[in-house]
Protein backbone atom coordinates (compact mmCIF):
# COMPACT_ATOMS: atom_id res chain seq x y z
CA UNK A 1 0.00 0.00 0.00
CA UNK A 2 1.00 3.59 -0.77
CA UNK A 3 1.58 4.71 2.51
CA UNK A 4 1.74 9.22 1.80
CA UNK A 5 0.66 10.17 5.07
CA UNK A 6 3.86 9.61 6.37
CA UNK A 7 6.37 9.77 3.34
CA UNK A 8 10.05 9.69 4.72
CA UNK A 9 10.94 12.02 1.86
CA UNK A 10 8.94 14.74 3.49
CA UNK A 11 10.02 16.38 6.64
CA UNK A 12 7.11 18.10 7.81
CA UNK A 13 3.89 16.31 7.57
CA UNK A 14 1.92 16.58 4.36
CA UNK A 15 -0.87 16.37 6.23
CA UNK A 16 0.36 18.58 9.20
CA UNK A 17 -2.72 21.60 9.56
CA UNK A 18 0.59 24.51 10.64
CA UNK A 19 2.52 23.57 7.74
CA UNK A 20 -0.25 24.46 5.41
CA UNK A 21 -0.73 27.55 7.68
CA UNK A 22 2.76 28.39 7.33
CA UNK A 23 2.82 27.61 3.62
CA UNK A 24 0.49 30.47 3.30
CA UNK A 25 1.58 32.85 5.36
CA UNK A 26 5.69 33.04 4.54
CA UNK A 27 5.39 31.66 1.15
CA UNK A 28 4.09 34.21 -1.80
CA UNK A 29 0.68 35.06 -0.15
CA UNK A 30 -0.77 35.30 -4.01
CA UNK A 31 -0.45 31.69 -3.96
CA UNK A 32 -3.01 31.13 -1.24
CA UNK A 33 -5.63 34.04 -3.02
CA UNK A 34 -8.13 33.52 -5.69
CA UNK A 35 -6.41 33.85 -8.97
CA UNK A 36 -8.60 33.71 -11.84
CA UNK A 37 -11.67 35.50 -12.54
CA UNK A 38 -13.58 32.61 -11.73
CA UNK A 39 -12.12 31.92 -8.49
CA UNK A 40 -12.92 35.56 -7.69
CA UNK A 41 -16.18 35.16 -8.62
CA UNK A 42 -16.71 31.97 -6.93
CA UNK A 43 -15.89 34.11 -3.38
CA UNK A 44 -18.10 36.80 -4.38
CA UNK A 45 -20.99 34.59 -4.30
CA UNK A 46 -20.06 33.14 -1.07
CA UNK A 47 -20.12 35.99 0.38
CA UNK A 48 -23.24 37.48 -0.73
CA UNK A 49 -24.79 34.44 0.85
CA UNK A 50 -22.73 35.20 4.29
CA UNK A 51 -24.55 38.61 4.43
CA UNK A 52 -28.29 36.71 3.17
CA UNK A 53 -28.06 34.53 5.94
CA UNK A 54 -27.65 37.33 8.55
CA UNK A 55 -30.77 38.90 6.93
CA UNK A 56 -32.99 36.00 6.61
CA UNK A 57 -36.10 35.56 8.56
CA UNK A 58 -38.53 32.54 8.40
CA UNK A 59 -41.43 35.04 7.11
CA UNK A 60 -38.65 36.00 3.77
CA UNK A 61 -39.16 32.86 2.55
CA UNK A 62 -39.90 32.01 -1.34
CA UNK A 63 -42.43 30.21 -2.80
CA UNK A 64 -40.22 27.25 -3.69
CA UNK A 65 -38.87 27.14 -0.28
CA UNK A 66 -42.26 27.52 2.18
CA UNK A 67 -42.88 23.90 -0.43
CA UNK A 68 -39.43 22.88 0.67
CA UNK A 69 -40.49 23.51 4.03
CA UNK A 70 -44.17 21.58 3.88
CA UNK A 71 -41.85 18.72 1.89
CA UNK A 72 -39.05 18.48 4.59
CA UNK A 73 -41.62 17.80 7.54
CA UNK A 74 -44.50 16.06 6.13
CA UNK A 75 -43.60 11.86 7.58
CA UNK A 76 -46.09 10.68 4.17
CA UNK A 77 -43.39 10.83 2.49
CA UNK A 78 -41.74 7.43 3.49
CA UNK A 79 -42.54 4.11 3.15
CA UNK A 80 -43.57 3.80 6.92
CA UNK A 81 -45.86 6.95 6.69
CA UNK A 82 -44.01 8.25 9.90
CA UNK A 83 -40.64 9.05 9.05
CA UNK A 84 -40.01 12.67 7.44
CA UNK A 85 -36.37 14.61 7.07
CA UNK A 86 -37.34 16.19 10.43
CA UNK A 87 -37.55 12.66 12.13
CA UNK A 88 -33.87 12.58 12.06
CA UNK A 89 -33.17 15.70 11.51
CA UNK A 90 -35.14 17.30 14.51
CA UNK A 91 -35.62 20.88 14.79
CA UNK A 92 -35.73 21.26 18.54
CA UNK A 93 -32.05 19.30 18.40
CA UNK A 94 -30.04 22.20 16.17
CA UNK A 95 -31.77 19.76 13.08
CA UNK A 96 -29.62 16.96 14.90
CA UNK A 97 -30.75 13.74 15.75
CA UNK A 98 -33.43 13.33 18.59
CA UNK A 99 -32.77 10.67 20.96
CA UNK A 100 -29.21 9.13 22.30
CA UNK A 101 -29.18 6.20 19.86
CA UNK A 102 -25.82 6.03 18.14
CA UNK A 103 -27.28 5.58 14.32
CA UNK A 104 -31.51 6.08 14.05
CA UNK A 105 -34.04 3.72 13.25
CA UNK A 106 -36.10 3.95 9.34
CA UNK A 107 -37.08 1.82 6.79
CA UNK A 108 -40.68 0.68 6.08
CA UNK A 109 -41.23 -0.50 9.46
CA UNK A 110 -39.10 1.53 11.57
CA UNK A 111 -36.62 -1.06 12.60
CA UNK A 112 -33.72 -1.01 9.86
CA UNK A 113 -30.35 0.97 11.55
CA UNK A 114 -28.93 3.37 9.34
CA UNK A 115 -24.92 3.01 9.37
CA UNK A 116 -23.49 6.64 10.77
CA UNK A 117 -24.39 9.00 13.36
CA UNK A 118 -27.08 11.76 12.52
CA UNK A 119 -25.23 15.06 11.54
CA UNK A 120 -26.79 18.69 12.68
CA UNK A 121 -27.97 20.80 9.57
CA UNK A 122 -27.17 23.97 11.44
CA UNK A 123 -24.76 26.40 9.93
CA UNK A 124 -22.93 24.65 7.78
CA UNK A 125 -25.29 24.05 4.67
CA UNK A 126 -24.60 27.24 2.69
CA UNK A 127 -20.90 27.27 3.33
CA UNK A 128 -19.84 23.55 2.50
CA UNK A 129 -17.39 23.77 -0.27
CA UNK A 130 -17.31 21.13 -3.38
CA UNK A 131 -15.55 18.28 -2.54
CA UNK A 132 -12.02 18.76 -4.06
CA UNK A 133 -8.32 17.28 -3.84
CA UNK A 134 -5.74 20.08 -4.02
CA UNK A 135 -2.93 18.75 -5.58
CA UNK A 136 0.15 21.20 -4.87
CA UNK A 137 1.22 23.40 -8.32
CA UNK A 138 3.71 26.00 -6.66
CA UNK A 139 7.01 23.89 -6.74
CA UNK A 140 8.48 26.09 -3.64
CA UNK A 141 4.96 24.46 -1.57
CA UNK A 142 5.53 21.07 -2.91
CA UNK A 143 9.06 21.07 -1.39
CA UNK A 144 7.66 21.63 2.41
CA UNK A 145 4.50 20.05 2.02
CA UNK A 146 3.82 16.90 -0.66
CA UNK A 147 0.12 16.86 -0.31
CA UNK A 148 -2.85 17.91 1.36
CA UNK A 149 -6.02 16.92 2.76
CA UNK A 150 -9.26 16.54 0.93
CA UNK A 151 -12.06 18.96 1.81
CA UNK A 152 -15.53 19.50 1.64
CA UNK A 153 -19.00 17.66 0.19
CA UNK A 154 -21.83 16.57 1.91
CA UNK A 155 -22.30 14.00 4.70
CA UNK A 156 -19.48 12.54 6.77
CA UNK A 157 -17.86 11.13 3.26
CA UNK A 158 -18.27 14.31 1.28
CA UNK A 159 -20.29 12.36 -1.55
CA UNK A 160 -22.87 14.95 -2.69
CA UNK A 161 -22.15 18.43 -3.52
CA UNK A 162 -24.94 19.87 -3.60
CA UNK A 163 -28.53 20.09 -1.48
CA UNK A 164 -30.67 18.48 -4.24
CA UNK A 165 -28.48 15.51 -4.94
CA UNK A 166 -28.56 14.82 -1.13
CA UNK A 167 -31.57 15.26 -0.56
CA UNK A 168 -32.88 12.35 -3.06
CA UNK A 169 -30.85 9.89 -0.73
CA UNK A 170 -32.51 9.83 2.42
CA UNK A 171 -36.26 9.49 0.44
CA UNK A 172 -34.99 5.99 -1.28
CA UNK A 173 -32.83 5.06 0.90
CA UNK A 174 -34.27 1.35 2.25
CA UNK A 175 -33.40 2.00 5.98
CA UNK A 176 -34.49 5.55 6.02
CA UNK A 177 -37.16 7.07 4.27
CA UNK A 178 -37.95 3.94 2.44
CA UNK A 179 -39.77 5.04 -0.76
CA UNK A 180 -39.47 2.58 -3.85
CA UNK A 181 -38.97 5.18 -6.23
CA UNK A 182 -38.95 8.86 -7.14
CA UNK A 183 -42.31 8.15 -8.73
CA UNK A 184 -43.86 7.11 -5.70
CA UNK A 185 -42.63 10.13 -3.31
CA UNK A 186 -44.56 11.95 -6.22
CA UNK A 187 -47.68 9.69 -6.05
CA UNK A 188 -47.40 10.73 -2.25
CA UNK A 189 -47.07 14.41 -3.16
CA UNK A 190 -50.06 14.59 -5.32
CA UNK A 191 -52.03 13.40 -2.55
CA UNK A 192 -51.03 15.95 -0.26
CA UNK A 193 -52.60 18.82 1.22
CA UNK A 194 -50.25 21.23 -0.42
CA UNK A 195 -50.15 19.75 -3.94
CA UNK A 196 -51.87 22.51 -5.40
CA UNK A 197 -49.07 24.22 -4.16
CA UNK A 198 -46.63 21.66 -5.66
CA UNK A 199 -48.63 22.20 -9.22
CA UNK A 200 -48.55 26.13 -8.95
CA UNK A 201 -44.84 25.91 -8.17
CA UNK A 202 -44.09 23.58 -11.24
CA UNK A 203 -47.21 23.79 -13.74
CA UNK A 204 -50.48 21.70 -13.61
CA UNK A 205 -48.33 19.38 -16.34
CA UNK A 206 -45.87 18.40 -13.67
CA UNK A 207 -47.65 15.30 -12.55
CA UNK A 208 -47.73 14.09 -15.83
CA UNK A 209 -43.43 13.83 -15.89
CA UNK A 210 -42.62 12.46 -12.29
CA UNK A 211 -39.16 12.66 -12.79
CA UNK A 212 -39.60 16.52 -13.48
CA UNK A 213 -41.43 16.80 -10.23
CA UNK A 214 -39.17 14.81 -8.30
CA UNK A 215 -36.90 16.87 -9.27
CA UNK A 216 -38.28 20.08 -8.64
CA UNK A 217 -39.06 18.50 -5.19
CA UNK A 218 -35.20 18.25 -4.40
CA UNK A 219 -34.55 21.91 -5.36
CA UNK A 220 -37.94 22.98 -2.96
CA UNK A 221 -36.12 20.79 -0.23
CA UNK A 222 -32.72 22.49 -0.97
CA UNK A 223 -34.44 26.25 -1.12
CA UNK A 224 -35.81 25.63 2.32
CA UNK A 225 -32.56 24.31 3.81
CA UNK A 226 -30.42 27.60 2.24
CA UNK A 227 -33.50 29.96 2.83
CA UNK A 228 -34.39 28.96 6.43
CA UNK A 229 -33.17 31.52 9.27
CA UNK A 230 -33.59 28.55 11.56
CA UNK A 231 -30.72 26.84 10.03
CA UNK A 232 -28.51 29.73 10.77
CA UNK A 233 -29.71 31.72 14.12
CA UNK A 234 -26.29 32.73 15.75
CA UNK A 235 -27.60 33.02 18.52
CA UNK A 236 -25.17 31.33 20.71
CA UNK A 237 -23.31 33.22 23.81
CA UNK A 238 -19.99 32.61 21.49
CA UNK A 239 -21.75 34.80 18.82
CA UNK A 240 -22.80 37.26 21.22
CA UNK A 241 -19.28 37.59 22.51
CA UNK A 242 -18.11 37.98 19.05
CA UNK A 243 -20.97 40.89 19.13
CA UNK A 244 -19.51 42.71 22.48
CA UNK A 245 -22.96 41.51 24.22
CA UNK A 246 -21.63 38.97 26.44
CA UNK A 247 -18.35 37.98 28.27
CA UNK A 248 -17.30 34.27 28.56
CA UNK A 249 -16.57 33.14 31.87
CA UNK A 250 -12.88 32.40 33.11
CA UNK A 251 -13.06 28.80 32.09
CA UNK A 252 -15.15 29.00 29.10
CA UNK A 253 -12.15 31.52 28.04
CA UNK A 254 -9.65 29.64 29.07
CA UNK A 255 -11.31 26.68 27.40
CA UNK A 256 -11.20 28.65 23.81
CA UNK A 257 -7.09 29.51 24.39
CA UNK A 258 -6.83 25.47 25.10
CA UNK A 259 -8.94 24.99 21.96
CA UNK A 260 -7.03 27.35 19.83
CA UNK A 261 -3.26 26.69 21.38
CA UNK A 262 -1.40 24.96 18.45
CA UNK A 263 0.81 23.18 21.36
CA UNK A 264 -2.59 22.18 23.24
CA UNK A 265 -6.37 21.60 21.95
CA UNK A 266 -4.87 22.58 18.71
CA UNK A 267 -8.51 21.65 17.76
CA UNK A 268 -9.08 25.03 15.95
CA UNK A 269 -6.28 23.91 13.15
CA UNK A 270 -9.46 21.54 11.86
CA UNK A 271 -11.99 23.17 13.71
CA UNK A 272 -11.68 26.72 12.92
CA UNK A 273 -12.62 29.22 15.52
CA UNK A 274 -11.73 32.62 13.59
CA UNK A 275 -14.04 34.87 11.97
CA UNK A 276 -13.77 35.02 8.05
CA UNK A 277 -12.55 38.15 6.28
CA UNK A 278 -16.00 38.87 5.60
CA UNK A 279 -16.72 39.07 9.14
CA UNK A 280 -18.99 35.22 8.71
CA UNK A 281 -18.94 34.14 12.01
CA UNK A 282 -16.81 30.87 12.60
CA UNK A 283 -18.12 27.47 11.96
CA UNK A 284 -15.54 25.56 13.75
CA UNK A 285 -14.76 23.43 10.76
CA UNK A 286 -12.41 23.96 8.19
CA UNK A 287 -14.49 20.79 5.85
CA UNK A 288 -11.12 18.67 5.74
CA UNK A 289 -11.46 14.88 5.91
CA UNK A 290 -9.01 13.20 8.87
CA UNK A 291 -8.43 9.65 10.09
CA UNK A 292 -8.59 9.74 14.16
CA UNK A 293 -8.98 6.21 14.83
CA UNK A 294 -12.51 6.32 16.98
CA UNK A 295 -12.90 2.98 18.52
CA UNK A 296 -15.64 0.52 16.54
CA UNK A 297 -19.48 1.01 18.22
CA UNK A 298 -20.61 -2.27 18.86
CA UNK A 299 -24.13 -0.61 18.65
CA UNK A 300 -24.33 -0.83 15.20
CA UNK A 301 -24.98 -4.40 13.59
CA UNK A 302 -23.69 -4.45 10.62
CA UNK A 303 -20.55 -4.28 13.05
CA UNK A 304 -21.29 -7.73 14.06
CA UNK A 305 -19.70 -8.89 10.70
CA UNK A 306 -15.90 -8.69 11.62
CA UNK A 307 -15.50 -7.89 7.46
CA UNK A 308 -17.22 -4.89 7.67
CA UNK A 309 -15.59 -1.50 7.88
CA UNK A 310 -17.30 1.75 7.36
CA UNK A 311 -14.30 3.38 5.73
CA UNK A 312 -15.33 6.89 5.37
CA UNK A 313 -13.89 8.21 1.66
CA UNK A 314 -12.86 4.92 0.55
CA UNK A 315 -16.83 3.11 1.19
CA UNK A 316 -18.51 1.29 1.32
CA UNK A 317 -21.40 4.51 1.39
CA UNK A 318 -19.34 6.53 -1.26
CA UNK A 319 -17.97 4.38 -4.41
CA UNK A 320 -15.77 6.91 -6.31
CA UNK A 321 -12.79 6.57 -4.30
CA UNK A 322 -12.42 3.11 -3.12
CA UNK A 323 -9.09 2.68 -4.93
CA UNK A 324 -7.29 5.49 -2.77
CA UNK A 325 -6.33 3.45 0.20
CA UNK A 326 -4.78 6.66 1.80
CA UNK A 327 -8.05 7.89 2.12
CA UNK A 328 -9.41 4.80 4.16
CA UNK A 329 -10.65 5.70 7.37
CA UNK A 330 -11.01 9.58 6.71
CA UNK A 331 -14.42 11.52 8.05
CA UNK A 332 -14.84 14.94 7.52
CA UNK A 333 -14.48 17.48 10.04
CA UNK A 334 -17.88 18.52 11.68
CA UNK A 335 -18.75 21.72 12.84
CA UNK A 336 -19.04 22.27 16.29
CA UNK A 337 -21.62 24.41 16.72
CA UNK A 338 -24.46 23.19 18.76
CA UNK A 339 -22.85 20.10 19.42
CA UNK A 340 -23.10 20.24 23.76
CA UNK A 341 -26.11 19.75 22.84
CA UNK A 342 -25.90 16.05 20.73
CA UNK A 343 -26.01 12.80 22.66
CA UNK A 344 -24.18 11.33 20.22
CA UNK A 345 -21.12 11.89 18.46
CA UNK A 346 -18.16 11.00 16.00
CA UNK A 347 -19.49 9.24 12.65
CA UNK A 348 -20.33 6.00 14.64
CA UNK A 349 -21.91 7.72 17.47
CA UNK A 350 -19.45 5.47 19.57
CA UNK A 351 -19.76 8.44 22.76
CA UNK A 352 -21.93 9.55 24.67
CA UNK A 353 -21.21 12.39 26.20
CA UNK A 354 -18.89 15.45 25.08
CA UNK A 355 -16.50 14.91 27.36
CA UNK A 356 -15.52 11.57 26.64
CA UNK A 357 -14.86 12.94 23.02
CA UNK A 358 -12.72 15.65 24.26
CA UNK A 359 -10.65 12.83 26.46
CA UNK A 360 -10.35 10.65 23.56
CA UNK A 361 -8.49 13.20 21.67
CA UNK A 362 -5.95 13.90 24.72
CA UNK A 363 -5.53 9.90 26.20
CA UNK A 364 -6.21 8.43 22.96
CA UNK A 365 -2.00 7.23 22.77
CA UNK A 366 -1.30 7.74 25.83
CA UNK A 367 -4.11 5.58 27.47
CA UNK A 368 -5.04 3.48 24.72
CA UNK A 369 -5.91 0.72 26.97
CA UNK A 370 -9.09 2.82 27.74
CA UNK A 371 -10.60 3.08 24.77
CA UNK A 372 -10.16 -0.13 22.95
CA UNK A 373 -10.66 -3.49 23.75
CA UNK A 374 -8.00 -6.26 24.13
CA UNK A 375 -6.82 -8.55 21.61
CA UNK A 376 -6.41 -12.21 22.56
CA UNK A 377 -3.13 -11.76 23.36
CA UNK A 378 -3.72 -9.19 25.67
CA UNK A 379 -2.22 -6.82 23.84
CA UNK A 380 -4.55 -3.48 23.01
CA UNK A 381 -6.57 -3.47 19.75
CA UNK A 382 -5.71 -0.11 18.57
CA UNK A 383 -7.76 1.57 16.19
CA UNK A 384 -10.14 -1.19 15.97
CA UNK A 385 -12.80 0.67 13.66
CA UNK A 386 -10.40 -0.08 10.19
CA UNK A 387 -8.37 -3.36 8.84
CA UNK A 388 -4.97 -3.56 10.58
CA UNK A 389 -2.82 -2.65 7.18
CA UNK A 390 -5.09 0.39 6.88
CA UNK A 391 -4.17 1.65 10.48
CA UNK A 392 -1.24 3.91 9.76
CA UNK A 393 -4.02 6.03 8.00
CA UNK A 394 -4.47 7.23 11.72
CA UNK A 395 -3.73 10.67 12.22
CA UNK A 396 -0.93 10.41 14.22
CA UNK A 397 1.11 13.73 13.69
CA UNK A 398 -1.24 16.63 14.53
CA UNK A 399 -1.41 17.92 18.32
CA UNK A 400 -3.05 16.51 20.92
CA UNK A 401 -2.48 13.03 18.51
CA UNK A 402 0.84 12.58 18.43
CA UNK A 403 1.62 11.26 21.59
CA UNK A 404 3.22 8.42 22.84
CA UNK A 405 2.56 6.21 25.43
CA UNK A 406 4.91 7.22 28.02
CA UNK A 407 4.04 10.87 27.14
CA UNK A 408 1.86 13.46 29.09
CA UNK A 409 -1.26 14.20 28.13
CA UNK A 410 -1.99 17.78 26.12
CA UNK A 411 -4.35 18.52 28.38
CA UNK A 412 -4.97 18.20 32.38
CA UNK A 413 -8.62 17.13 33.92
CA UNK A 414 -9.02 20.93 34.75
CA UNK A 415 -8.26 21.60 30.91
CA UNK A 416 -10.26 19.27 29.85
CA UNK A 417 -13.71 20.53 31.58
CA UNK A 418 -12.34 23.95 30.23
CA UNK A 419 -12.46 23.21 26.83
CA UNK A 420 -15.89 21.69 27.14
CA UNK A 421 -17.06 24.85 29.71
CA UNK A 422 -16.14 26.47 26.11
CA UNK A 423 -17.51 24.13 23.79
CA UNK A 424 -21.08 24.78 25.91
CA UNK A 425 -21.10 28.51 24.42
CA UNK A 426 -21.42 27.39 21.08
CA UNK A 427 -25.01 26.16 21.59
CA UNK A 428 -27.56 28.44 20.32
CA UNK A 429 -30.60 29.91 23.13
C1 LIG B 1 -33.20 7.98 9.20
C2 LIG B 1 -32.57 9.23 9.56
C3 LIG B 1 -32.48 10.30 8.50
C4 LIG B 1 -33.50 10.85 7.74
C5 LIG B 1 -34.97 10.49 7.72
C6 LIG B 1 -32.89 11.91 6.95
N1 LIG B 1 -31.56 12.00 7.23
FE1 LIG B 1 -30.26 13.41 6.53
N2 LIG B 1 -28.73 12.41 7.37
C7 LIG B 1 -28.83 11.27 8.14
C8 LIG B 1 -27.51 10.69 8.32
C9 LIG B 1 -27.19 9.43 9.10
C10 LIG B 1 -26.61 11.52 7.64
C11 LIG B 1 -25.10 11.27 7.44
C12 LIG B 1 -25.02 10.33 6.24
C13 LIG B 1 -23.63 9.90 5.83
O1 LIG B 1 -22.63 10.43 6.29
O2 LIG B 1 -23.56 9.00 4.97
C14 LIG B 1 -27.40 12.61 7.06
C15 LIG B 1 -26.87 13.68 6.35
C16 LIG B 1 -27.62 14.72 5.81
C17 LIG B 1 -27.07 15.91 5.21
C18 LIG B 1 -25.59 16.28 5.09
C19 LIG B 1 -25.19 17.20 6.23
C20 LIG B 1 -23.72 17.59 6.22
O3 LIG B 1 -23.30 18.30 7.13
O4 LIG B 1 -22.98 17.20 5.32
C21 LIG B 1 -28.12 16.64 4.77
C22 LIG B 1 -28.08 17.99 4.07
C23 LIG B 1 -29.34 15.91 5.09
N3 LIG B 1 -28.98 14.76 5.75
C24 LIG B 1 -30.62 16.30 4.75
C25 LIG B 1 -31.72 15.46 4.85
C26 LIG B 1 -33.00 15.70 4.18
C27 LIG B 1 -33.31 16.88 3.30
C28 LIG B 1 -33.82 14.67 4.52
C29 LIG B 1 -35.22 14.39 4.04
C30 LIG B 1 -35.39 14.29 2.60
C31 LIG B 1 -33.06 13.80 5.42
N4 LIG B 1 -31.79 14.30 5.56
C32 LIG B 1 -33.59 12.68 6.03
C33 LIG B 1 -29.99 10.74 8.64
C34 LIG B 1 -31.26 11.02 8.14
C1 LIG C 1 -6.76 16.73 12.66
C2 LIG C 1 -8.02 17.42 12.67
C3 LIG C 1 -8.75 17.52 13.99
C4 LIG C 1 -8.28 17.99 15.20
C5 LIG C 1 -6.89 18.50 15.53
C6 LIG C 1 -9.40 17.93 16.11
N1 LIG C 1 -10.50 17.41 15.49
FE1 LIG C 1 -12.31 17.10 16.34
N2 LIG C 1 -12.92 16.08 14.70
C7 LIG C 1 -12.16 15.92 13.54
C8 LIG C 1 -12.81 14.93 12.70
C9 LIG C 1 -12.31 14.47 11.32
C10 LIG C 1 -13.93 14.47 13.40
C11 LIG C 1 -14.89 13.35 12.97
C12 LIG C 1 -14.16 12.03 13.23
C13 LIG C 1 -15.02 10.80 13.07
O1 LIG C 1 -16.24 10.87 13.13
O2 LIG C 1 -14.44 9.72 12.91
C14 LIG C 1 -13.98 15.23 14.65
C15 LIG C 1 -15.00 15.11 15.60
C16 LIG C 1 -15.09 15.90 16.75
C17 LIG C 1 -16.21 15.92 17.66
C18 LIG C 1 -17.52 15.15 17.50
C19 LIG C 1 -18.53 16.01 16.81
C20 LIG C 1 -19.79 15.30 16.40
O3 LIG C 1 -20.69 15.97 15.84
O4 LIG C 1 -19.92 14.08 16.58
C21 LIG C 1 -15.89 16.80 18.66
C22 LIG C 1 -16.75 17.17 19.86
C23 LIG C 1 -14.57 17.30 18.39
N3 LIG C 1 -14.12 16.74 17.21
C24 LIG C 1 -13.87 18.18 19.20
C25 LIG C 1 -12.51 18.41 19.07
C26 LIG C 1 -11.68 19.00 20.11
C27 LIG C 1 -12.19 19.50 21.44
C28 LIG C 1 -10.40 19.01 19.63
C29 LIG C 1 -9.15 19.42 20.35
C30 LIG C 1 -8.86 18.74 21.59
C31 LIG C 1 -10.44 18.45 18.29
N4 LIG C 1 -11.73 18.10 17.99
C32 LIG C 1 -9.34 18.32 17.45
C33 LIG C 1 -10.99 16.57 13.24
C34 LIG C 1 -10.15 17.13 14.19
Amino acid sequence: MINFLKAETSPISPWSRSAIVFACVTLALAACQPSTDQEKSKLINHRSVTAQDAQASSSGLSELALLGKKLFFDPALSGSGKMSCATCHDPANAYGPPNNLAVQLGGADLKTQGLRAVPSLRYVLNRTPFWSKQFVSNPVERLIETDSPPVGGLTWDGRFNTLHEQASAPLLAANEMANESPNSVISKVAKSAYATDFAHAFGQNVWQDPARAFNGLLLAIERFELEDASFHPYTSKFDQTLKGQATLSASELKGLQLFSAPDKGNCASCHLAVSGADHSAPLFTDFSFSALGAPRNPQIIANRNRQFYDLGLCGPSRIDQQKKHEYCGMFKTPGLRNVANRRVFMHNGVFNDLESVVRFYVERDTKPEKWYPKNSDGSVNKFNDLPVNLRSNVDTLDVPLNRKKSDSPALSDEEIKDVVAFLKTLSDQ
